[in-house]
C-alpha cells in the first residue's frame, strides 16, 4: 500500500486542522532553535505539506532563505495559495524527498534541512536521509521528526495514542490517515540504519535518534545529525 503523497480531500482535511492548530508546531519549532536556525540561513524542508511551518517560521525569522518541497501536487498549490493569502512570498517546489531531483541548486547549500511528520511515509528510508545529508551544507544539520510504527509503542503509549485518536475532535479522513500512517510507519531500528546508510555516503560528525512525545500523548522519532565540516 502506497501513502506517500497526500491529495485531494485529504490534503485540504489536512491544510484545514493545520492552519487552526499552530500550537502543534511549537515543539518542531524549538527543535530548529536547538539546531540553530538563523535569520539569513537558507532552510531547506522536506514534505512540507501546505506550509504551515513556513508560515510560522518565516514570522519569526522574516530573512530565512526557505525553500518547501512535496510530492503532492495538491499540496503544493494549496501550500502557495496560503502563503498568497498570509501576504508571504515563499517558494513550493513540487519534488520528491527521495532524491534530490529539481533541488539541484541547493546541494550542498543549505543550513539546515527539516522535515517534520512525514519520513514514515516514504517507501525507501535511506533515500530521504541521503537527500537530506546531500542538499545540507558541510557543517549544516539535518532533522527529521516522523511517526514510530505501532509495534515500537509500549503499553501506556498504545493506550493513550488509542484515546488521542479517539477523543481529537478531527475530521474523520484525518483519524483514518493517521492510524494508517502510524500502521505503516518504520521501527526506530530502521531509522538507525536509515541515517547509518545515508552517513555511509556523505559523512556526519554528529548524530542523534530519540523518541518521545509532542506534549500531547504520540510517540515519535526524532532523527538529528550534523553534515562533518569539509
Ligand atoms: C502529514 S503531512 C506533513 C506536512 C508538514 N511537514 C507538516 O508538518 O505540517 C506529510 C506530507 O508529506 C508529503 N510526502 C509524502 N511522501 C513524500 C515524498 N516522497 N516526497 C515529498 N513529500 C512527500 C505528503 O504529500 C504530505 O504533504
Amino acid at each position: 500500500m502506497k501513502i506517500e503523497p497526500i491529495t485531494g480531500s485529504e490534503a485540504e482535511a489536512f491544510h484545514r486542522m493545520g492552519s487552526r492548530a499552530f500550537e502543534r508546531y511549537n515543539e518542531f519549532v524549538d527543535l530548529l532553535v536547538g539546531a540553530g536556525i538563523a535569520d539569513g540561513q537558507t532552510v531547506v524542508d522536506l514534505c512540507c505539506g501546505s506550509g504551515e511551518l513556513e508560515i510560522i517560521l518565516t514570522s519569526r525569522f522574516p530573512s530565512l532563505n526557505l525553500v518547501g518541497v512535496d510530492l503532492s501536487e495538491d499540496m503544493v498549490r494549496i501550500a502557495r495559495d496560503y502563503a498568497a493569502e498570509q501576504g508571504k512570498e515563499l517558494e513550493f517546489r513540487h519534488g520528491d524527498a527521495q532524491s534530490p531531483a529539481g533541488m539541484e541548486d541547493l546541494l550542498g547549500k543549505a543550513d539546515l534541512v527539516v522535515s517534520r511528520h512525514a519520513f514514515h511515509r516514504l517507501t525507501r528510508l535511506p533515500a530521504g536521509f541521503d537527500t537530506m545529508l546531500r542538499l545540507v551544507k558541510p557543517g549544516g544539520a539535518i532533522l527529521n521528526v516522523s511517526f514510530l510504527h505501532l509495534s515500537d509503542f509500549d503499553e501506556p503509549g498504545f493506550r493513550t495514542w488509542v484515546r488521542f485518536l479517539k477523543e481529537r475532535p478531527w475530521d474523520a479522513e484525518m483519524q483514518v490517515a493517521w492510524a494508517l500512517a502510524h500502521y505503516y510507519a518504520p521501527r526506530l531500528q530502521d531509522y538507525r540504519d536509515a541515517l547509518a546508510q545515508a552517513a555511509d555516503e556523505t559523512p556526519v560528525s554528529e548524530q542523534r535518534i530519540w523518541v518521545d512525545d509532542q506534549g500531547y500523548g504520540v510517540a515519535t522519532v526524532k532523527c538529528f545529525a550534523r553534515r562533518a565540516a569539509a
